[in-house]
């Protein structure tokens, strides 16, 4: 399967995503990176992969459906079937989700649905729980809302900083999301209704 993968940043779960395709039995390619950040290192971590990285810049457009818009033009160009968002700082309409209906995967450092949005660890931190995470979800057009498919804990300790917790949910990030991946593009989890189902339990 083509997996399109868009970013804004340092691009470490691209990179988890990238070398899990590099294994032989793995059943996806990353055929495109599209960050819309111009200085992106995901953009770095693409290329030296041997990927087409392309750099779609937010603010040279308009209005937000034409930015979408032409963002779902190189993905369909480019062959993609699944979208994979890592660490991409946008949120996406119904248009362009609409043109990969089921297809779009995103991952978030919480346990959803505490702490969506920005500085999900800080939130954490800031609210005392003992116990943080990620979340591999399908995507919809709220902020980290979409159905849950998949999660992985770890604990908070005492004297934590936000940098600590972090690093701590991020090693979990780039186990959880190619897990995902590999049973999305493989059909066991997928949307049906609105619900999703996975081999990995409820
Ligand atoms: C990750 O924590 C991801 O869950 C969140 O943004 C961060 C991106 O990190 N959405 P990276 O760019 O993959 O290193």
């Amino acid at each position: 399967a083509k997996l399109g993968v868009l970013v804004s940043g340092g691009g470490s779960n691209l990179q988890a995503l990238l070398d899990a395709c590099a294994r032989a039995d793995f059943p996806a390619e990353v055929a495109l990176v599209v960050s819309n950040v111009p200085t992106a290192f995901a953009l770095q971590r693409a290329r030296d992969a041997g990927v087409e990285a392309r750099v779609l810049d937010h603010k040279g457009f308009g209005a937000r459906a034409d930015f979408e818009r032409a963002l779902g033009d190189l993905l369909v160009d480019a062959g993609v079937e699944w979208v994979c968002l890592a660490g991409f700082m946008r949120l996406l309409g119904a248009d362009f989700l609409g043109r990969f209906a089921g297809r779009v995967l995103n991952i978030h450092p919480s346990l959803l649905p505490a702490f969506p949005g920005l500085h999900a660890q800080r939130q954490a931190l800031d609210k005392g729980v003992k116990v943080a995470g990620c979340t591999v979800h399908f995507v919809d057009a709220g902020m980290d809302t979409g159905p849950i498919i998949a999660q992985a804990a770890v604990p908070v300790l005492s004297g934590d900083d936000e940098a600590a917790l972090s690093a701590r949910i991020l090693k979990e990030e780039h186990r959880l999301y190619p897990l995902v991946v590999k049973l999305a593009v493989t059909g066991g989890v997928r949307l049906e209704g609105g619900r999703v189902v996975s081999p990995l339990g409820p």
